[in-house]
């Protein structure tokens, strides 16, 4: 079902001094912010030669990631997120096997523009796992 390793999500207290600091002290090529209110964030992605970085920044009122610097206050990795070829098949096969899909169910839309779920934390070892569509 795993298919690579889309990106490591990292949830940072200031998203233009991380941007500054992924940029200019390490020299990756970082995307400019994108705003995603249905998510509570914005990101912007590290590209890598074998994956990418997101960084995120809680936006809005109950954004995910403001609960999650709470308890993390410098930052900290926040998800992993891994390709699969076909999220409703992927989904299905979870369900069966009684792993937990966050939120509503059902996929929404990621930062990629394509469709993603979250997978519970407490059936993954305590780590997030994000499957996007490849
Ligand atoms: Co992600």
């Amino acid at each position: 079902m795993l298919g690579r390793l889309s990106h490591v999500a990292i949830a940072v207290p200031d998203l233009q001094s991380a941007t500054t600091k992924y940029r200019d002290t390490l020299g990756a090529d970082v995307s400019g912010p994108k705003a995603m209110p249905e998510h509570g964030v914005t990101s912007v992605f590290v590209m890598l030669e074998n994956t990418k970085l997101e960084l995120l920044e809680p936006l809005g009122e109950g954004s995910p990631i403001a609960k999650f610097l709470q308890r993390n206050p410098d930052g900290g990795v926040h998800h992993l997120c891994f390709e699969v070829a076909d999220l409703v098949t992927a989904k299905a096969k979870l369900e069966a096997e009684g792993v937990r899909i966050l939120g509503s169910g059902e996929p929404s839309i990621g930062a990629h523009g394509k469709p993603i779920l979250f997978l519970h934390p407490k059936d993954f070892f305590a780590t997030l796992i994000e499957l996007e569509e490849a």
